[in-house]
């Protein structure tokens, strides 16, 4: 079959699809037989296009660049009116993450649900407040909706969980699971102050000009509720778990820290005891011997403790234009091999 490809959001991760499905397009049908159009695109900065014969992603790509809006088979349609008409069979989500309300993006799931279409996203909005109740819409209308990239980007965490690791029990899983805390905390060892850390962070873009939802440890928080859920089968709000962040951590800390041999690190925590599932995002000083300890800069990384195959550790890029655009390739990949 041809997948009929949809996406929302053709900021930093569209983009990133959109290079990866133009220079990959001959592989992913040579190797895995995947063939597929993008019908629709639908951005609130570049406009709504649509082509049931498919997109010229090439144009919409140089279109951006140029920071032109699309200009080519535009359609005066909005997010929802593209989800309903394109009769596309899988939506990619990649608008902005919202962890109050999870909107527009819940939205636009369970319109592509009423519409038998997959949903695919790296958003962690509605992963984050509404994972079941996503799973068993998409389940009623037999579709998917498979969310990768919301926890380390591309880098394998809930897919395998769920593939390769199916099987295990996971009692445990505790990670660095935010690459701006990792890279400021990074710096303050090397000597820098927090202020100067964030500032440089911030220079680099991995901060953004408002940055309590990394520092104070919100999008952390975000990524354990989805792995509670998502892996240990919890109901976890984002409000059960609880929160604090890196910003009280001094150097004082730091050396403290030093001279006990550990290094702090962002530890982001799920927990199974007695039936009990507990989640916490915490500043912890982790041994140096641990493997978590060793993950510097804005590089992330996830222990999980499970009962057949004792701890598995997975260190990769957590965020990234191509590492998450790759996210989102790799579920499109999934759903492809069981239809
Ligand atoms: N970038 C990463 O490395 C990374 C990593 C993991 C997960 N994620 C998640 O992936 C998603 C996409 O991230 P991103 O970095 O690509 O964000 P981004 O660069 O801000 O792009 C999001 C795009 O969606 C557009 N948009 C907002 N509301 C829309 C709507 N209702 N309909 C259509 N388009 C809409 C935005 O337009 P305006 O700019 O005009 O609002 C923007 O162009 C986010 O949820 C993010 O949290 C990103």
């Amino acid at each position: 079959m041809i997948h009929r490809i949809v996406i929302l959001g053709f900021g930093t991760v569209g983009q990133g699809l959109a290079e990866i499905l133009i220079s990959k397009r001959d592989f992913l049908k040579k190797k895995y037989g995947f063939e597929f159009e993008v019908v629709g695109v639908s951005d609130l900065m570049w406009g709504t296009v649509y082509n049931p014969n498919g997109l010229n992603l090439e144009d919409l790509l140089a279109s951006v660049q140029s920071e032109t809006k699309f200009s080519q088979t535009v359609k005066d349609w909005d997010s929802m009116t593209l989800i309903k008409e394109s009769r596309a069979t899988v939506i990619c989500e990649l608008t902005f993450t919202n962890l109050e309300s999870g909107e527009p993006a819940i939205s636009h799931c369970k319109t592509a649900f009423q519409n038998g279409e997959h949903v695919v996203t790296s958003n962690k909005g509605p992963a984050a407040l509404a994972y079941r109740e996503m799973k068993s819409l998409a389940a009623e209308k037999g579709v998917d909706f498979f969310i990768e990239g919301t926890v380390m980007s591309g880098t394998p965490v809930l897919n395998l969980a769920d593939g390769p690791l199916a099987g295990c029990e996971v009692s445990k899983a505790r990670g660095i699971l935010n690459g701006t805390t990792n890279y400021i905390l990074t710096q303050m060892e090397i000597g820098m102050s927090y202020d100067e850390a964030l500032k440089k962070a911030q220079e680099l873009g991995y901060a953004e000009a408002d940055p309590a939802g990394d520092v104070e440890g919100y999008d952390a928080r975000g990524k354990v509720t989805i792995l509670a859920n998502a892996v240990m089968d919890a109901s976890l709000r984002i409000s059960d778990v609880q929160c604090q962040g890196i910003t009280r951590i001094s150097a004082d800390d730091i050396e403290k820290a030093r001279e006990k041999r550990s290094r702090w690190k962002l530890i982001g925590s799920v927990e199974k005891k007695n039936g009990t599932i507990t989640a916490s995002v915490s500043p912890e000083m982790v041994p140096l011997t641990h493997p978590l300890a060793g993950i510097m800069g804005a590089t992330n990384a996830i222990t999980f403790s499970t009962d057949l195959m004792g701890d598995i550790t997975v260190v990769g890029a957590g965020a990234g234009k191509i590492e998450t655009g790759y996210s989102i390739l790799t579920d499109l990949l999934r759903i492809h091999r069981s239809v």
